[in-house]
């Protein structure tokens, strides 16, 4: 890449929101030319770029996903690449190294970040003695007479609240079996936050933006506001700092009994309601994309409080337009 050719940015999970917001974020600047990809071809965040950077490509787990993603950015000569696909996350942190090699910066934490995020057991352990973090333990071997009930069970490696709940008493969680895949926590019964938050090559959190969730719709926040608390953003970098945390990732919080900001998970990854972060003055995409290309960043970035609600877009194409499904001698 010289000086002022414009740098060349993959966004894979161009069909997610937070594909979209990622892209349309990167859009704005005028430094950027923007490809596509997603495995589905109808992906709305496909057609948010030009004809000829639309990208189809394998599901996430598929064996030979990560060799034709590097083929992908070694033949686009793309610069930086950033993956809002969760499944895929790891596997391309993984092989980071054969990404740089192809000139290639990876926009996402690192893979140890990537791990102690993803086993909500290890992150509870990583943070218990930095920050309020809610009582955590296996139920495999937990004992359940040791607990104060109500108490949230739920898989240590979920996602989408699926396979949470909440179990009442002693005898309905010794009921559940010895599953060293589900944990056992602590119930948190206040409000709940979300902190985008931002931390540079150093590690110093530049930004942390607490949201609330207003309204979700099948998981997705339709309707939200920034919060300006000391407290939610002092409580997010501590846990940024405990998870070595570099580039971006989703904090969510939730008040204990004594009204404390105490840590759920983190979710380490450009969240869907990104816009709302990007409004509130703190562009975390474009911040990201910086820190990439190992440009400095500023030390810190404000916010104001600003409220969101959402709605679908419609993105009229030609049929023509829309992307073949791929062919079957491609072998995929
Ligand atoms: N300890 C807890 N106390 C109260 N609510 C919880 C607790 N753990 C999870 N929940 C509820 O379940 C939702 C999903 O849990 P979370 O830990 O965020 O997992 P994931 O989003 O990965 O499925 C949370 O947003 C929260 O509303
Ligand atoms: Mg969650």
């Amino acid at each position: 890449m010289s000086d002022n050719s414009p740098v060349r940015v993959l966004v894979t999970g161009a069909g997610g929101p937070a594909g979209v917001a990622v892209l349309r974020s990167l859009a704005r600047r005028p430094d950027v030319t923007l490809l596509a990809a997603d495995m589905d071809r109808y992906a709305s965040g496909l057609y948010l770029v030009d004809e000829g950077a639309r990208f189809l490509v394998e599901p996430g787990l598929a064996d030979t996903f990560v060799d034709s993603l590097v083929d992908l950015c070694e033949r686009e000569r793309v610069d930086v690449l950033f993956s809002t696909v969760d499944v895929e996350l790891p596997r391309i942190a993984a092989e980071r190294k054969r990404l740089d090699a192809v000139g290639t910066a990876l926009a996402a934490p690192s893979l140890e970040t990537l791990e102690v995020c993803l086993d909500k057991f290890a992150l509870a352990r990583r943070c218990a003695d930095v920050l309020p973090t809610p009582r955590t333990e296996l139920l495999g071997t937990t004992d359940p007479g040791s607990w104060d009930y109500p108490v949230i069970v739920k898989p240590r490696r979920g996602a989408g609240s699926r396979g949470v709940h909440q179990v009442d008493d002693a005898d309905a969680l010794r009921a559940l079996g010895a599953d060293e895949d589900i944990l056992v926590q602590a119930m948190l019964p206040g409000d709940e936050y979300s902190v985008d938050t931002l931390a540079d090559a150093d590690g110093h959190v530049v930004a942390a933006v607490p949201r609330s969730r207003l309204r979700v719709d099948s998981g997705v926040s339709v309707a939200g506001c920034t919060v300006a608390d000391r407290e939610l953003e002092q409580t997010a970098r501590q846990v940024a700092e405990a998870i070595g945390l570099v580039g971006v990732a989703n904090v969510q919080l939730r008040r204990d009994a004594e009204g404390r900001a105490a840590l759920l998970e983190v979710n380490p990854r450009f969240p869907g309601a990104m816009p709302l972060t990007v409004a509130a003055g703190v562009d975390m995409p474009s911040l990201a994309l910086d820190l990439a290309l190992g440009r400095p960043l500023p030390d810190s970035v404000p916010f104001a409080e600003v409220a969101v609600v959402r709605y679908l877009e419609d993105v009229f194409l030609d049929p023509a337009d829309v992307l073949a499904e791929p062919s079957g001698e491609a072998g995929r």
